[in-house]
Parts: C-alpha cells; structure tokens; sequence
C-alpha cells in the first residue's frame, strides 16, 4: 500500500489530484481504515503490534501527503505570479475631483468682501411671500413697476422671488429698530424670461444694505467702487447714472470702467469704456417707515449685484446659459480660479 500510494504521490500535479488522493487512502472507504477494520479477526496478541503498524503507515502517508501539498501550494503560488504580471510602470488612474462653480467663486468673492467689511451675509426663503418681495419694497399691488419683473406667482399670496432685497425687507423687519445694519443677501432669483445668451429665468444676486444715521449717497459710491476694484482691478473707476427702481430714491445704475481696455473702448465694453454691473440707490423712506424707521433719524443704501454678469465679465463668458447647462468641460475649466 505505502509503495503504491508514494508512488502515486509522486504523479501528483494539482492541489486537487492531491485531495483526491488524500481521500482515496486516508478516508473512511481507504485502505488504511479497512485495515483497522480487519484487526477484529486478528488473534488478540497480535493485535497491538498490528495497530501500531497501520499507525505508523497512517502517520507517513499523511506526512508524505502535507509535504507534497507545501510543494504544490508553492508552484501553485510561482505559476500564478508568472501569469500575474503587474505593470508597475501604468500610469494610475485619476479619480475625477469636482471643483466649485464659477457662480458660487463669484458669490464667494463678493461675500468675503463685504465680510472684510463687517458685513453679515443673510439668507431667506426662494418661496416668497408677496409681501416682502414687492410690498414692503414699495410696489404695491396693481403698481406698474411690478411689470418690471416678471414674476412667476405660485398663488395670490406667493411666487419666486424676482430679486433677494425680499430678503432685506425680511432684515429691515427683524432687526427694526436697531442700527447700523450692515447685510449682504445673496441668492437665487427668478423672472419670467425667454432664456437666451444674456436672459436666463433663474439667476443669481447678490444684494447689499447698510441702514443707519447719517448714511449717504458718497458712502455707497465709497463702498461700491472698492468692490469694483477688488473684483476687476486697482485701476478701476465708477460712474453713477441716474435710474428708477421703486425701494430707492434717487436710484443709479452702476458703470464700472471697462477692465479689458482700460476705458478706451473695446468689444467687452462695446467701445464706450464702461461697462453696466449693477443697481443701487438710497433707501426709499417709505421702506424705512414700513419697516418701523424714522426716516427722518435714519437713512441706508441698497444695491443689488448680478453674480453672473460680473462671472460673465470677469472670466469672459460669453451665454449665461453655460452656467445651467453643467458641461463638465465648462465647469472644470474653473479649477484654476479656486
Ligand atoms: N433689486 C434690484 C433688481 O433686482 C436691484 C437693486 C437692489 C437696485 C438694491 C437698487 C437697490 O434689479
């Protein structure tokens, strides 16, 4: 038997030859267990000396068996590590990072800024109540002025908001009477708008408010043309020109001096030197008094920016819908703004 079985041993070529054989003799149908069986029909005195033999062949086959295995597992291990090349010259792969979205650089921006100035930033509702969008804002119900922004309504009492000063009325109300109020309200709005290179129905703003005594029209010039500086460049000047919104009075519209040609004119600015950025004015009385404020102790300045115009100006974009449509070419060309 112990010749055979070595022998077999021997041809042995796989792990599972192995077990096979393993099975064949030392399991309960073997050899060996048929041998421990036929030790009944032995005389007893020679049963021990028999025992120990069938042991001893038992204790060698399995020996044998468990250093064959070592040897197989082994070439078992070199086999597969021949075919198993790995390449450590491959390039890895990179996993996609995100990087954040012009808009949200631009509003970024614009909020540290007005933080270094001790400015908090607010935020209210998207779902709006009439109320603080247009009423406490000085358009009342059926006022023409309300055409300027088309608005979507949800039902009588609610709609989008069409600019954040809803959340300015929101501020003017919670913190009535208490000044200075220094805020900054960034957010999304919407308009009822057909969506071209330069109109899109949703859109971005960043809004501003300071109310307190002796505010003036020089200190909003002061603080709007160290933005503008900030965000296009030392060199930078800013014109006021005479506007109409209904929540101030007077009200401007904010030039900038064109960033790409130094004001002498170029396509950026159409040739005039001077580009559009945004709206503002002093706060209109009636909004003070709504709000529970002498307008004859205290006085404010608004203005409200368009984060995707100065995105648009500043990074030199040319549709607006590019900031909805998420082309990840698009996007990713940011990373570097970070
Ligand atoms: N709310 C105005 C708009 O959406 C912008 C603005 C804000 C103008 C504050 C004046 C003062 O167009």
């Amino acid at each position: 038997i112990k010749q055979e079985a070595l022998s077999r041993l021997e041809a042995c070529e796989s792990l599972a030859d192995l077990q096979e054989l393993r099975v064949l003799y030392l399991g309960k149908k073997g050899p060996i267990q048929d041998l421990m069986k036929s030790m009944k029909d032995l005389p007893k005195e020679e049963r021990p000396a028999f025992g120990q033999q069938v042991n001893a062949l038992k204790q060698a086959l399995a020996a044998a068996i468990d250093d064959k295995r070592t040897v197989l597992e082994e070439k078992e291990i070199n086999e597969r590590l021949q075919q198993e090349k790995i390449d450590i010259t491959l390039e890895g792969r990179k996993p996609n990072l995100g990087n954040i979205h012009p808009l949200t650089l631009v509003q970024k921006e614009i909020e540290d800024l007005f933080i270094g100035l001790g400015y908090s930033v607010e935020e209210g509702p998207e779902v709006e109540l009439d109320f603080y969008n247009f009423e406490r804002a000085n358009i009342p119900k059926d006022h023409p002025a309300r055409d300027m922004q088309d608005t979507f309504y949800i039902d009588v009492e609610r709609l989008l908001r069409t600019h954040t000063t809803a959340i300015q009325m929101r501020v003017l109300e919670k913190d009535s009477p208490r000044t200075p109020i220094k805020v900054i309200c960034p957010g999304k709005v919407y308009r009822r708008d057909d969506d071209d290179a330069t109109h899109s129905h949703q859109f971005t703003q960043v809004e501003g408010l300071v109310v307190g005594e002796n505010i003036r029209l020089s200190d909003l010039k002061g603080t709007l043309e160290f933005v503008a500086r900030r965000m296009f460049g030392e060199k930078r000047v800013i014109r006021f020109r005479p506007s109409y919104f209904q929540f101030t009075e007077p009200s401007v519209e904010v030039d900038v001096s064109c960033h790409m040609c130094g004001g002498k004119g170029c396509p950026t600015c159409k040739g005039t030197g001077w580009i559009e950025i945004l709206g503002a004015g002093m706060v209109h009385p009636n909004v003070l008094r709504m709000a529970g404020y002498d307008p004859e102790k205290v006085s404010g300045f608004a203005f409200g920016i368009g984060a995707e115009r100065v995105a648009m100006l500043k990074y030199g974009i040319d549709d607006i819908r590019h900031f909805y449509t998420n082309d990840i070419r698009f996007l990713k060309t940011f990373t570097r703004f970070e």
